[in-house]
């Protein structure tokens, strides 16, 4: 574990350990961080990043081009099966928590990173706040849902992104009191950066032509982990990709995948952009270029239903259902499974120009991270009521000196 945490105490002050792990969390932890720097008096912090992602383009250059700080303290746990990286991170976070006492946990997204601080904290007595809480795809085959199901059941503070995140979590039996509809700090970073974006060379650098092309993302386990589903996509994609190229930044999950069943001739490389081209991972600010060009974004992730949304761009979800069902009823996506006739069918749509404008959903408005922190820092996070023995408002807290030591 490598430890470089500047952070000096103040004993006043709210102290919050903000997690990140894999490559969706950092966007969503960006704007958080941000706000936060603009309460010193207030909130001190502490960026946990704890390894689950960690090659240079899964991860840093994510930080350079979110401008976040360096982690403070980095777990390096890395990959491994579910068992063996949740175990990993939380021996190592647990270890952190000892020795920093923080009032407060932040954990975003639904990685496998999310609900193991979640867990180790909770049974330290830690609050834990989750951003993005409530969203539910109902599907239990997929490693978020129960990620996101442990995280919800535990944490202090709900923040939700919309009113369907919302009823989930009253369904669920969670009170009201805990839950805030806040909006969506993914579509805070995107709006930051949305000029910036926008002005990048990279299309061009490409040879490539606004809607003319396709951007892809693919990794899902239930879409990449079986060759035969692969295959379909593949075929499905190498159909779409011959009326117009489709960008495709390989995540390392389905590269393996695709190596091992023998599949990587549909993938085509080099100077000449056609096909389903492949590339390494792209960075946030050329990946959200490229988005904003295209003619409609194929994918399996979550944060991309989001951000086309926001972007006008049609969407087309490669996966049985979406735990983000409001980006359908009002944005532009559309979720269609991963069998090759659907596939075709819904991009058949959007070459004839059949496609939805959509709206932009309540409060995505470049303001959930503001509202998250103003929350917290009115609400006296720790001492209500305070179960926590290091607490700095409350009777029972602990002197500074054995804070540190
Ligand atoms: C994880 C998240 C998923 C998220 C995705 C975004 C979980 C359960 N899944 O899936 O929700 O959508 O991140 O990318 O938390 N690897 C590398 N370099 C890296 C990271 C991973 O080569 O920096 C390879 C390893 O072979 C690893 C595999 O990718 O075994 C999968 O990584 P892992 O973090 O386990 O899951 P993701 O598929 O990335």
């Amino acid at each position: 574990m490598k430890h470089t945490s500047q952070v000096s105490v103040n004993p006043r002050n709210l102290r919050i350990l903000n997690v990140v792990g894999a490559r969706p969390n950092f966007m969503k932890m960006a704007p958080i961080i941000e706000v936060m720097n603009q309460y010193p008096d207030k909130i001190q912090h502490i960026l946990v990043h704890t390894g689950q992602h960690y090659d240079e383009k899964m991860s840093k250059s994510f930080f350079n081009d979110l401008g976040m700080p360096k982690p403070d303290i980095d777990l390096g746990v890395g990959s491994g099966s579910h068992a063996g990286q949740t175990g990993r991170i939380m021996v190592e976070f647990e270890k952190v928590c000892i020795r920093e006492k923080p009032d407060l946990v932040i954990v975003v997204g639904d990685v496998n990173s999310t609900m193991a601080c979640t867990i180790t904290a909770k049974k330290l007595g830690i609050r834990v706040a989750h951003v993005e809480a409530g969203l539910r795809s109902r599907d239990m085959d997929m490693p978020e849902e129960i990620n996101r199901l442990c995280t919800d059941v535990l944490c202090d503070y709900l923040f939700t992104t919309d009113r369907f995140a919302d009823e989930n979590l009253r369904r669920e039996g969670v009170p009201d009191e805990k839950i805030f509809f806040v909006g969506n700090v993914m579509i805070d970073t995107l709006l930051k950066h949305r000029e910036m974006a926008a002005k990048l060379t990279l299309r061009e650098e490409l040879g490539l032509k606004a809607g003319e092309y396709a951007t892809l993302t693919m990794h899902r386990p239930s879409n990449v982990d079986d060759r035969d589903t692969l295959e379909g996509i593949l075929e499905a994609l190498a159909e779409i990709a011959s009326t117009v190229p489709i960008i495709f930044p390989v995540h390392p999950r389905t590269m393996k995948m695709a190596d091992r069943f023998g599949l990587t001739h549909y993938f085509s490389k080099g100077e000449v952009v056609e096909g389903i081209w492949t590339t390494d991972p792209i960075g946030y600010l050329d990946f959200m270029h490229l988005n904003m060009g295209a003619k409609m974004v194929l994918t399996d992730s979550g944060g991309l239903q989001e951000e086309t949304t926001i972007l006008g761009v049609p969407c087309i979800t490669m996966r049985d259902n979406t735990e983000r069902p409001i980006t359908c009823e009002l944005g532009t996506n559309v979720v269609v499974g991963n069998r090759k006739e659907k596939i075709l069918a819904a991009a058949k749509k959007v070459f004839e120009g059949n496609i939805r404008k959509g709206t932009i959903p309540e409060k995505w408005d470049g303001k959930a991270a503001e509202r998250i922190v103003e929350i917290l820092v009115n609400s006296r996070v720790g001492c209500i009521p305070c179960t926590i023995n290091w607490c700095m408002e409350c009777t029972l807290h602990s002197s500074d000196q054995e804070r540190d030591s």
